[in-house]
């Protein structure tokens, strides 16, 4: 070898090593309680288009705790939960910093991120209704509804203690004072069917068994009932319900809850983080979200799932979330005081 192929020789393998330092380098660390299945789609198109691994770290309980605890060391980039209460709590906790991304700004609405970009929400679930075909032929309804002595003995629905619902209680507190929303409470539960309890798709189950007419449930459920995915029975369930996509009396919009993500305070990767959020909101990835969990994408002009868009048209309720959240506690006791769940 002569000395000019060896020293050419040498600065390629010095380029290579660079170059894969800096691929190494390339990476971004996520934090999530989503379900594998949903989220590894997600990741696997975002390294293909960026050439960015993600690290993911499942946590299925104690995420917060376990970044508060890791401190100013957690490798922690990017923490993606379900329910804005939960990233509000992250904010309130210190584990967040803010992010300005004209993408993100675009891409999600107003009301479902911090005014401070704290958090951005990245897919919708709605609080809908699911009512009887065969004993109801009502096709719009509000949730004041529920209150209508018409429906006694014929109403079904989880905890009231659950996040689902505490949101939608704290939708009416905030839109109706404590007050108004406690004897709307007390109205509701007046109309029950049986004790408060299960999941939301027990709710059409007990319709199909005719123990109730009218229940509470996100729409995903509908999605995973009917599309056969939970299986022949849940499917039955499915069919045995139409779905009504109630608004307060106002007639604003359909109460709605969110995933989302922050970038986190002491990110080691900040830069990649902020992309992998405005690649979650992208075209691309918003049509993964609707198609792996039936959610609603937050982007506007991105279809939902057949199964999801044939309920029609969503209307948000433009009440901001982050003032929703002011009255989770407030839903919470009222749930308490009246005894809801008892
Ligand atoms: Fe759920």
């Amino acid at each position: 070898m002569s000395f000019f192929t060896a020293a050419r020789a040498l600065v390629a393998a010095t380029a290579l090593s660079a170059a894969s330092v800096a691929v190494q380098a390339a990476e971004v660390n996520v934090y999530t309680t989503r379900e594998p299945g949903l989220a590894q789609p997600l990741f696997d198109a975002f390294s293909k288009e960026t050439g960015i691994t993600v690290n993911t770290i499942f946590v299925k309980e104690g995420l917060a705790e376990r970044v508060a605890a890791e401190g100013a060391n957690s490798p922690a980039d990017v923490l993606m939960v379900v329910d804005y209460g939960n990233l509000i709590d992250f904010v309130d906790r210190g584990l967040t910093q803010p992010v300005k991304s004209e993408a993100l700004d675009a891409a999600v609405p107003e009301t479902l991120r911090a005014p401070d970009g704290q958090w951005f929400a990245l897919s919708m679930r709605a609080r809908v209704l699911y009512v009887s075909k065969d004993r109801v032929a009502d096709t719009k309804l509000t949730y004041e509804d529920l209150a209508d002595p018409k429906w006694k003995g014929k109403i079904c629905i989880r905890s009231g203690q659950h996040p689902y619902n505490t949101s939608l209680i704290a939708a009416m507190i905030t839109k109706d004072g404590a007050e108004a929303a406690g004897a709307w409470l007390e109205g509701v539960k007046n109309n029950l069917a049986r004790k408060p309890g299960g999941g939301d798709r027990d709710v059409a189950r007990d319709i199909l068994a005719g123990l109730c007419d009218v229940g509470v449930g996100n729409s995903y459920y509908v999605g995973l009932m009917r599309s056969g995915a939970g299986g022949d029975e849940q499917k039955a369930w499915g069919s045995a319900i139409n779905v009504v996509l109630p608004t307060f009396k106002d007639g604003a919009g359909t109460h709605v809850n969110v995933s989302g993500a922050a970038v986190a305070k002491n990110a080691p990767n900040r830069d990649n983080a902020v992309k992998l959020l405005e690649f979650l909101v992208s075209e691309e990835a918003q049509e993964i979200y609707a198609k792996a969990n039936y959610e609603y994408p937050v982007r506007a002009g991105v279809a939902a799932d057949p199964i999801i868009a044939d309920l029609g048209p969503l209307t948000i309720d433009p009440t901001p979330l982050v003032d929703v959240s002011k009255n989770r506690k407030a839903a919470s006791v009222l749930v308490d005081d009246i005894g809801f769940d008892n």
